[in-house]
């Protein structure tokens, strides 16, 4: 079983954060579908230090039966995080919190936090260090593996400075910055990164079905794994994974009512629990990552971009056959 610091998880399959995704909707049935592990979305340290409402009443929503479930910080300032940091922790308790040094997006890159981090390796370590010392909890580090272009030995560099900080784990997204989402998964520098380091690596990208899943732990020997876009209407993509990993067997397909059903509840979730002003455009997006795996799927998307009711939602859900 793996440990981040003294906390152990009960599977090594977890949740990857992500924004406008990981809502209390999302985590709720992705639980009930088989997630243990699960992340908030990220969090800007500064929208918590200004005591932003928003943030903390709808970033971070939650209920019982919403655990475990870690934090993501994003932010340039060593002093900044470790504020953000105390601020979250007087709201929730976690397990543990992560450092978002990977994301790619423009908005985030201009100042100087996300992916930028990783060209400046000394205050990526100054903020591990810094918010390990004034949190008590173990800190993690989300990477990717490049940010620019995929450079072994300065990847192998961040990684140790990273450990010595104190990092806890490492979340290794196997695509640089610049490739975004869509290029192939550099397995092999993943492999290089759990090859560099003593503390739990867990490997994502391209993890959209329990082979690949597989493929991702066979061809890079890291402890984890992390579920991102493969669970975007597809929360069964978890017991599929723990199944194959324990028998070597892929589990039949859900089936269309299994999705149907599913599909309903994460509407009815989102009418209950969600805060967000567009309740209605959260559920057109949900339903189309679902009605993906359906017959006549474009027809179906159409048809949602034309609902603009919660109600007309489900008698459309109801509807499809
Ligand atoms: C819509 C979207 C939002 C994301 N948001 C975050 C984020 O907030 N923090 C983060 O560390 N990674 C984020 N990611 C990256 C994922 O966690 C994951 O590393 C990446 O999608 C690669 O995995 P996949 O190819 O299996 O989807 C996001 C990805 C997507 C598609």
């Amino acid at each position: 079983m793996i440990t981040i610091g003294s906390y152990q998880l009960d599977s090594n399959i977890i949740m990857a954060p992500m924004s406008g995704c990981t809502d209390l909707p999302f985590r709720l049935i992705a639980r009930e579908e088989g997630a243990s592990l699960c992340f908030f979305e990220m969090i800007d340290c500064n929208s918590l230090t200004h005591n932003s409402e928003r943030t903390i009443k709808s970033m971070l929503q939650t209920n019982a039966q919403d655990r475990p479930i870690a934090a993501q910080l994003v932010g340039a300032d060593p002093g900044a995080m470790v504020e953000g940091a105390k601020m979250l922790l007087g709201q929730i308790s976690v397990p543990f919190i992560d450092i978002n040094a990977a994301c790619p997006v423009n908005k985030v890159v201009k100042k100087k936090a996300g992916a930028y981090l990783m060209q400046k390796p000394s205050i990526l370590s100054k903020i591990i260090k810094k918010l390990s010392e004034a949190i008590k909890l173990p800190v993690t580090v989300k990477l990717r593996i490049g940010f620019e272009k995929y450079d072994k030995e300065a990847l192998i560099k961040l990684v140790k400075k990273c450990e010595a900080a104190g990092a806890a784990a490492i979340f290794i997204h196997g695509r640089t910055a610049a490739q975004l989402y869509q290029s192939a998964v550099n397995y092999g520098a993943i492999k290089v990164v759990k090859q560099s380091v003593g503390i739990p690596v867990f490997g994502s990208g391209n993890v959209m079905s329990a082979e690949l899943a597989k493929k991702m732990i066979d061809l890079t020997g890291c402890d984890g794994i992390m579920v991102a876009r493969g669970g975007l209407g597809n929360p069964f993509i978890y017991k599929e994974i723990e199944h194959f990993f324990k028998t070597g067997k892929l589990l039949p397909d859900v089936g269309f009512e299994t999705r149907k059903a599913v599909l309903k509840r994460h509407l009815k979730y989102i009418n209950e629990y969600s805060r967000i002003r567009n309740k209605v455009g959260l559920m057109r997006k949900v339903a189309i990552w679902y009605l993906k795996k359906f017959h006549g799927a474009a027809h179906w998307r159409d048809q949602v971009n034309r609902t603009d009711k919660y109600e007309d939602m489900i008698r459309l859900v109801e509807a499809v056959g």
